[in-house]
């Protein structure tokens, strides 16, 4: 099929790149013309494991970008929009979308062929068919479901694994405005084999994906509230609690062979200092906003976002009990972004932490396998050492903050336990045993 990819940001390229892999022949557009260029070199713009080999592969033969939408739309069949959608503090943000779906209309007033345009830009119920479907039928001159499809197809991609969840799906949702549309939508997806698809209207496409957000959100905050009590409480660890919790059959159930399944969920279920990312937070968010329109506000979401942002607070807080006055201290940060695998620095614990050690006066020594680049834009070049390996970010610093579980701070007992004098290591992720560090502290302990 030919395919067109609205916006080439993390959803949109690793999509374009991964349905040419796939057998699809696509062009990404994007407004950004550095963007588009670097693309075409082969080069991604931004890190994703395996996402430059299956780019470089696929460019020319059956992928390229391009700064020409309208070109785009008149040689494809089907179009993803996969613009942005952040949340404004009051709503989700939908010029992005609504800009879009203008230019789609217009050009497909030019074109006589059917087309069928898809939102994978994740949009609060009721927007495919109440924002989009109007904006394209007035721009166009021509109907929804008759004359052109309209879709919604959510993505459940996760930064870091992008790659690899693209190209192995859980599950495939297509929200269809009639039959035509969804069947256009399974068709593009028969590539995936095997994949359960969930065929339903738009509306529903759009609640699926917030519910999916909102299920995982809920169980990290639960994870931290249990975590802040059983600190408050003292002599529990929230690490202990949660591997008796987790052996519960319901959750991971036991086998006829007496082996034990662990569900991918659990690691929701373990206290830390809190999700971050472009989806979670703003995902959360927007259903509580939603929710307030619609006149049913949700509180038990509303307690998730309070729990996570008061959640980077709990590593200063465990900080300043071993070094009460910052000023001075030099101390290293490792993992900046907020989770490993990614540079995405967005809404990460990593940027209240730092900023409030930075006005403390504390001299930081950051170390992150791939975001420094990310946080260099954010905090700048100077109040902050960025430092190439592990080793270098914790000589000479009081004190050794973790918060990304990035595999390489696997080395820091043998690294730590160096030195003469023991560095405490404040775990915020409650990523490594205690019981291997000489001094030792961490969230809900
Ligand atoms: N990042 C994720 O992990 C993830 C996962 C699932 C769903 N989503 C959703 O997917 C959507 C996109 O997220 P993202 O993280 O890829 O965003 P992004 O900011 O990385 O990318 C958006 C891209 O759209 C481009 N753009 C904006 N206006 C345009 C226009 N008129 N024409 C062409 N291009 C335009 C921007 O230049 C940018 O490159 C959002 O709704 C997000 O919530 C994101």
């Amino acid at each position: 099929m030919n395919i067109s990819v609205i916006g080439t940001g993390y959803v949109g390229l690793v999509s374009g790149v991964c349905l040419a892999e796939k057998g699809h022949r696509v062009v990404c557009v994007d407004i950004d013309p550095h963007k588009v260029a670097q693309t075409n070199q082969g080069i991604p713009v931004i890190f994703e494991n395996g996402l430059e080999a299956l780019l470089k592969k696929n460019i020319s033969s059956r992928f390229n970008a391009t700064t020409d939408f309208e070109r785009a739309i008149l040689e494809t069949d089907l179009s993803i929009i996969a613009v942005g959608t952040p949340f404004d503090g009051d709503q989700i943000d939908l010029s992005y979308i609504q800009e879009v779906s203008r230019q789609i209309g217009e050009t497909l007033r030019k074109k006589h062929a059917y087309h069928v345009v898809v939102v994978k830009s994740t949009v609060v119920p009721g927007t495919t068919e109440g924002v989009v479907l109007p904006i394209i039928e007035q721009a166009s001159g021509k109907k929804a479901g008759s004359d052109f499809g309209l879709g919604m197809n959510p993505e459940f991609l996760r930064e870091g694994m992008a790659v690899e969840d693209f190209m192995n799906p859980d599950r495939i949702v297509l929200g269809g405005v009639d039959e035509r549309t969804l069947d256009r939508l399974q068709e593009l997806y028969r590539v995936f084999e095997g994949v359960d698809i969930v065929r339903t209207t738009p509306k529903t496409a759009e609640m699926i994906k917030y519910t999916a957000n909102a299920v995982l959100a809920t169980m990290i905050s639960f994870s931290n509230e249990i975590g802040n009590l059983c600190a408050a409480l003292g002599g529990i660890d929230v690490v202990d609690v949660m591997k008796g919790v987790h052996l519960d059959k319901r959750l991971c159930p036991i086998m006829p062979d007496g082996q034990r399944i662990i569900p991918q969920f659990t690691t929701y279920l373990e206290a830390g200092c809190g999700f971050g990312g472009s989806c979670f937070p703003k995902d959360v968010k927007a259903l509580i906003a939603h929710g307030k329109k619609a006149g049913h506000p949700m509180s038990l979401l509303e307690s998730v976002i309070r729990v996570n942002e008061n959640q980077p607070q709990q590593v200063l807080n465990i900080l300043k009990d071993h070094l009460p006055d910052l000023k001075g201290r030099r101390l290293a940060v490792l993992g900046l972004a907020f989770k490993p695998e990614t540079d995405d620095m967005r809404e990460s614990p990593a940027i209240p932490i730092i900023t409030q050690l930075l006005s403390a006066g504390a001299n930081i020594q950051a170390f992150d396998p791939v975001a420094q680049d990310e946080a260099k834009k954010l905090f700048g070049d100077n109040c902050i050492t960025y430092c190439e390996t592990l080793s270098h970010a914790i000589a000479g610093v009081d004190a050794v903050i973790l918060l990304t579980r990035w595999e390489e701070f696997r080395k820091l007992p043998d690294l730590l336990n160096k030195n003469d004098v023991p560095l405490i290591l404040i775990d915020g992720r409650r990523m490594l045993d205690k019981q291997h560090f000489a001094r030792y502290a961490g969230i809900g302990m």
